[in-house]
């Protein structure tokens, strides 16, 4: 198989269907009630780690879940795979709404790849067993049948045949990731979930192992939704992106249309935190302002409102809806579509929201200042509304 992964990100070319779509999910995890909490007559709390997230998936496309650390990328992944339970909300697989408990043959059409492949294969089973194993409880293939497989997906991932005989100890990270990856593709899944697969590698080897995925899902005819905290990671690899924050999703574009034009405050936060390599840039990595709020005591109104440096009174108490950018034909499409949550992304804008400002957070180079007037980015100034401290 070739190692070299087309360029998906200049967007989905034909749309086949969707494949699956999860509608107003919500999956809450209560937190710990110790016995302090009790005899004080604390009330027991609750954290919304997906809080209403809509997503859809065509079939034979790429997307890629962002966002970061804590906003609920795996609670969803997991949710989506039937791994966790709902607390509200449905998945649909074919227009049919799948079930809180998989059916053996629907949790065989979707499978997944986990961040960490030191935990997540069994070190007491040779490579071979973990394969012909699946196969075996799926009751698929004779004995002989299962073992030629299962070899035959070793030289896929891009492992020796003779792998078989080892045991996950014996491999690196990177090899022991292609191992998790042939598992995920055993049963000939139509949908791979990958959380973070590369996140725990050597950086040598995340490009081998991206390119490794990028290659299965164009040969295998896969759909994949591929988490990630770092927007850099699947620009090359995803037809769409998702952005992720506190439980919601906020942004979903084509891939290079979120590159050029993210409209959320969040998403062009994420988008600056990727390092720039161009020589001699003044241009500082900033990324999002703040650190993200308690998951268990959520924002009124925009939940990104105490961190957005164009936050107004409107955003501190009303909550935007993904809202869909408009286009020159009526007809939705959620594979072409550019959606949003924030309330200034596509309609009237403030003067703060115009896309030069919103990409120019970071404000200009001092040397470039106008001493005459002090802080030349405050388009604000103009608002119509009312600013909120950013606090
Ligand atoms: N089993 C659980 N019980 C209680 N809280 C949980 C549980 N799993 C996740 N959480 C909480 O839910 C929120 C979302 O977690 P999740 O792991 O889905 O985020 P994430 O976006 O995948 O983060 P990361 O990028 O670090 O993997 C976090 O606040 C996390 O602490
Ligand atoms: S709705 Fe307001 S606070 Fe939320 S992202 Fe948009 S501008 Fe920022
Ligand atoms: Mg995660």
């Amino acid at each position: 198989m070739s190692e070299t992964v087309a360029d998906r990100g200049a967007g989905p070319a034909t749309d086949r269907g969707v494949l699956l779509e999860a509608d107003g999910l919500s999956v809450v995890f209560d937190r710990p009630h110790s016995l302090a909490d009790r005899l004080r007559g604390r009330p027991r709390s609750r954290l919304h780690a997906v809080d209403g997230a809509h997503l859809t998936l065509h079939r034979g496309e790429s997307l890629a879940l962002v966002g970061e650390s804590g906003s609920g990328k795996s609670t969803l992944a997991r949710a989506l795979m039937g791994l966790t339970p709902l607390d509200a909300g449905t998945v649909t697989m074919d227009g049919t709404v799948l079930p809180g408990h998989r059916s053996r043959s629907d949790a065989r059409r979707m499978q997944m790849v986990f961040q960490d492949p030191y935990s997540s294969l069994n070190p007491r089973l040779t490579v071979g067993a973990v394969l012909t194993e699946l196969l075996s409880v799926h009751g698929l293939g004779a004995r002989s049948e299962r073992e030629a497989t299962a070899r035959n997906l070793l030289t896929l991932v891009g492992l020796s045949p003779s792998a078989y005989d080892a045991y996950p100890r014996q491999f690196s990270g990177g090899q022991r990731q292609r191992v998790a990856i042939a598992r995920a593709l055993v049963l000939e899944p139509e949908l791979l979930v990958a959380d973070e697969p590369v996140s725990a590698l050597d950086v040598s080897v995340q490009a081998t192992i991206l390119n490794l995925l990028g290659g299965l899902v164009e040969s295998l005819d896969l759909t994949m939704l591929f988490v990630a905290h770092n927007l850099a990671v699947v620009r090359h690899l995803c037809d769409r992106v998702a952005v992720m924050y506190l439980g919601r999703i906020v942004e979903v574009a084509p891939t290079e249309q979120l590159f050029a034009d993210p409209r959320h405050p969040y998403t062009r936060g994420l988008l600056q935190a990727i390092p720039r390599l161009t020589p001699g840039s003044r241009v500082p990595v900033v990324g999002v302002q703040g650190d993200p709020p308690s998951p268990y005591a959520v924002p009124t109104g925009c939940r990104f409102h105490p961190r957005c440096p164009l936050a107004t009174e409107r955003c501190r108490v009303q909550d935007p809806e993904l809202t869909r950018a408009p286009s020159i034909t009526t007809e939705a499409n959620s594979r072409t579509d550019h959606v949003a949550a924030c309330h200034y992304a596509f309609g009237d804008e403030p003067a703060a929201h115009r896309p030069e400002v919103l990409l120019d957070l970071v404000g200009p180079d001092p040397a470039d200042t106008d001493p005459a007037d002090p802080d030349p980015t405050d388009d604000r100034r103009e608002s119509p509304e009312k600013e909120v401290s950013s606090t």
